[in-house]
């Protein structure tokens, strides 16, 4: 298995940023998410640095749904990162970043008006994902006498190579305006009072690894931009989304990084801008490339059970993270104690969730388990935590934060005095 550099074996125990992961578990229990802040700057800075050499005027929006913790979305902001917002929270949680409204994206398919209401009067640029919204949106902003900067999100109707549920430009998917229809979305823009047409935005998918797909939805933007430039129509910004993916799968699976990435695409952009003589910034909206492999979970084993297969139980389940539940995704699971020992078992890692889906990996060679081991499953910075729920009334765990070798929560552990403290006693019941 090939480790990032922010991994380490250090005599046989896993190390996260310099730290062996045990005593991490030892200091503030578990289940517990352990994130290195050092390996996600060097990632964003590999985004800005590849595009920025490829392309004059570059933003990277951080898409803060990957991962919501607020100390993360500040570590960015310091790098100057702007972010792909998906809810008023998450703009919320964006602003109090530190993060200027200029470099905010507020996504969405289905907003509401509260949320039309907050972008406008931060005067933040929202991608539009129908013209009811437009429309909707021209009310709101006129209400307030100012003008909406606004991005129609473009669907390209691309098959992407990825999980069906998170391929998001498919012609049939619920998200955008279909390609061929958005010049005349941007006549109705134009015809508005409040709506200022300021980019063009889309987002084909997640957990992409081959670059084809993303060269084609350029493609598909930079002809829709020249019909814009056509019309007299002048873009601040073309943000071509998120979506690159990450080698889940270690020592086996390979992965375009970000300047494989800015190779593919970049390009594309500033010929086309260039032949038409327009300077439109090229934004990006990478999550899970950002924050995934930055990031352990570590788990106890709570019980061995031999039984139709070799059952490991440990304390963190679907609830906790989702993703093999939900999209059978494929995550590392190593004895944190004991990572270079000789696997001599084949175990199915099961979670504490009264589901019988609730399996975290199934049919692992791992070195022999027991109760009181520590386990940690990789890659898990990237909707993880975001993902995560309170079900069977389980309080949600900690995160902690590592950087420049010292470890500090970022978040403490839920109590059960936080499950009940947003619920309420009816009268008839007190
Ligand atoms: N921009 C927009 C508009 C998005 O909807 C997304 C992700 C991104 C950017 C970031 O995409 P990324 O670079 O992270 O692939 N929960 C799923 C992934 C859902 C992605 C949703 N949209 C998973 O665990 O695989």
């Amino acid at each position: 298995m090939t480790l990032p550099p922010h991994l380490g074996i250090r005599e046989s125990h896993l190390t996260i940023g310099g730290i062996e992961c045990s005593s991490l578990a030892d200091r503030f229990g578990t289940p517990l998410y352990v994130t290195d802040q050092d390996r996600i700057i060097a990632k964003y800075r590999d985004y800005h640095t590849a595009l920025g050499s490829l392309y004059p005027k570059v933003q990277v929006l951080y898409a803060a749904k990957a991962n919501g913790n607020l100390a993360i979305i500040k570590a960015l902001a310091r790098e100057g990162a702007g972010a792909d917002v998906f809810s008023s929270g998450e703009l919320q949680l964006a602003l109090a970043a530190g993060i200027p409204c200029e470099k905010l994206l507020f996504n969405g398919s289905s907003k509401s008006q509260r949320d039309l209401r907050l972008a406008v009067e931060h005067d933040i640029a929202v991608s539009v994902d129908s013209l009811d919204e437009l429309f909707q949106l021209e009310q709101v902003a006129g209400s307030m006498g100012r003008t909406a900067r606004i991005a129609f999100r473009v669907n390209p109707a691309l098959d992407v190579p990825t999980h069906p549920k998170i391929a998001t430009g498919l012609a049939t998917s619920k998200f955008g305006i279909a390609h061929n229809l958005i010049p005349s979305a941007y006549r109705e823009a134009l015809g508005c009072t409040h709506i200022r047409p300021a980019g063009i935005h889309c987002h084909i998918g997640s957990q992409i690894l081959d670059l084809e797909p993303f060269r084609k939805a350029a493609d598909v933007m930079m002809r829709i931009v020249a019909d814009l430039a056509g019309m007299g129509i002048e873009l601040d910004f073309i943000d071509l989304g998120g979506g690159l993916g990450i080698p889940y799968r270690h020592g086996t699976e390979t992965a375009p990084g970000p300047a494989e990435y800015a190779a593919a695409v970049a390009p594309i952009i500033k010929k086309g801008t260039e032949s038409l003589g327009i300077d439109p910034e090229l934004w990006v909206e990478p999550g899970r490339s950002l924050v995934a492999d930055s990031t352990v979970l570590l788990c106890r084993v709570n019980s061995v059970k031999k039984a139709h297969k070799n059952f490991v139980n440990v304390d963190a389940g679907f609830n906790l993270l989702v993703r093999p539940v939900m999209y059978n995704s494929y995550h590392e699971i190593v004895l944190a104690h004991g990572v270079n020992h000789i696997p001599e078992e084949t175990y199915t890692i099961t979670g504490p969730i009264c589901e019988t889906g609730d399996i975290l990996a199934s049919d692992r060679h791992l070195p022999r388990i027991k109760a009181g081991d520590l386990v940690a499953i990789l890659d898990t910075g990237a909707y993880g935590f975001s993902m995560s729920s309170q079900y069977n009334s389980r309080p949600r765990c900690a995160e902690v934060l590592i950087h420049d070798g010292t470890p500090a929560l970022m978040r403490r552990a839920e109590t059960v005095d936080d499950l009940t403290a947003t619920m309420r006693t009816p009268p008839w019941l007190s």
